[in-house]
């Protein structure tokens, strides 16, 4: 049986309901029974006193959008390395992608992974399922049948569904099943194998680049159809200032249509792909730990996405968490593994952001929680909330703490990293998952489970 246990002292932050406020969270039997302004009663016997004192507590983060390689590549990543590189990170329920091998496409594939969620995972792993068999672009999955397994959304990220008369019927069988489609939007005609953005920085490495319009293309067509069919769309990392335009004016218009961004779009610019500010010698051309997809874009890109999300455009932030195996990423760019892996970085460097006033705590907190579980609300409506009664998913932060990242100590087996080096202020301190510790600090180590 789980002790109850008292939070004390900590800045208390509900970005879903505007609540910022010093006081004490009580914790009984995984439920958030109060929160109240500090208090002298006394704590109830065989209760777990915490003083968080300086720290913050919000809801659990919740990432929408993460890869964890199992099913098939689980040298790059289990289901259960994930998971703790995700309560690492301070996620409580995390999205998992399903370019698995085989793909998440049948109800056996959805099955294994809320198994092993169940039996080896301390925070919540909610499935998406593909869009097409084999993500394979040519025939439908049985959509209705993996919903009633546990998907909570339709995706073949990694890849678009190029069909575009697929993809209308994949989001009028979306509409019928009740769960948004979460689209990589990219014309691959267009983008055409290239490895990063098309721009300056690609013409000096000599590198294929990736024109932003490969994003807003597809974008386009898939704002098209949203207005079609009347589907849940969900647009995965927006990555360029003409995306965030397109997105603008449909939600101007009406469409009820939702977007992600990801903490490198919003932290770093194509450049890195060049320099690396943390590196001793930095004599590297290149540094294939920068490469993603959708590339790292233009200063002018990432400011737009900043203010997307201060105005809501963009509403939520989602890691886009891609661990690859060292030997994808020790080659030439071009033939690298397009990806990083981001749980353990995801807070440390959008905290950077806040810090140097370029994002606000507020918005980045609530891209966090409430952002997310707007999208996911039918399926776990007490994910991303304080309100009393709820699920005692919550995350405890340093806004302050000095850290340097050092991927040999990732929990996640990917090492990818480009923040590799760098210094970030900003930490998360414990995770808990239903009033169970998922992570912690060892400086809060009272809060291990067996204390
Ligand atoms: O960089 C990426 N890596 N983008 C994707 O869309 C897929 C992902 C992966 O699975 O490695």
């Amino acid at each position: 049986m789980v002790k109850s246990l008292l939070i004390k002292g900590a800045r208390i932050i509900d970005p879903g309901r505007n609540m910022d406020m010093i006081g004490e969270m009580y914790i009984s039997k995984g439920i958030i029974e109060r929160i109240s302004s500090p208090c002298d009663t006394p704590p109830e016997a065989n209760t777990k006193v915490v003083d968080a004192t300086g720290l913050t507590v919000c809801p659990g983060f919740i990432d929408l959008h993460c890869h964890l390689r199992d099913p098939g590549y689980e040298h790059k990543e289990t289901i259960a390395t994930g998971s703790h590189a995700a309560a690492a990170g301070g996620f409580t329920t995390i999205c998992c992608m399903p370019n698995t091998l085989p793909p998440l496409d049948t109800r056996a594939s959805i099955d294994y992974v809320k198994n092993v969620a169940r039996t080896e995972c301390k925070v919540r792993i909610l499935p998406i399922a593909c869009i097409t068999k084999g993500r394979q672009g040519n025939e439908l999955t049985e959509m209705h049948e993996l919903v009633d397994t546990g998907a909570i959304a339709f995706s073949d990220d990694g890849d678009p569904v190029a069909n575009s008369r697929l993809m209308y019927l994949a989001m009028q069988y979306s509409t019928t099943c009740g769960v948004p489609i979460f689209e990589h939007s990219e014309e691959k005609n267009l983008a055409d194998g290239g490895s990063m953005n098309e721009g300056w920085v690609s013409a000096r490495l000599g590198l294929k680049g990736i024109p932003a319009e490969a994003e807003e293309i597809a974008i386009s067509r898939d704002i098209a159809l949203a207005k079609l069919t009347g589907a849940q769309l969900h647009i995965c990392h927006v990555s360029t200032a003409g995306s965030v335009e397109l997105i603008r004016r449909a939600r101007e218009s009406g469409l009820s249509l939702t977007a992600e961004a990801t903490p490198h779009h919003l932290a770093l610019t194509e450049d890195r792909v060049m320099n690396n500010p943390s590196a001793a010698d930095n004599m590297l051309a290149y540094d294939t730990n920068a490469k993603v997809n959708p590339p790292l874009r233009t200063e002018k890109d990432r400011q737009s996405l900043l203010q997307a999300l201060e105005e809501g455009v963009i509403d939520c932030i989602a890691t886009d968490h891609a661990p690859h195996a060292t030997v994808d990423k020790q080659c030439e760019f071009g033939l690298a593994a397009f990806g990083i892996s981001g749980l353990e970085t995801a807070f440390g460097s959008l905290m950077g952001l806040v810090h140097a006033n370029q994002l606000k705590l507020h918005t980045m907190l609530a891209a966090l929680t409430s952002g997310p579980a707007s999208i996911i609300n039918g399926n776990y409506p007490q994910a991303g909330t304080l309100q009393t009664g709820a699920r005692a998913d919550i995350v405890i932060l340093d806004l302050d703490r000095k850290w340097k990242v050092d991927s040999s100590q990732f929990l996640s087996k990917g090492r990818n990293t480009p923040f590799e080096g760098y210094q970030f202020k900003g930490k998360v301190m414990a995770t808990l998952v239903a009033g169970n510790t998922a992570y912690c600090d060892a400086s809060l180590s009272v809060l291990n489970d067996d204390k």
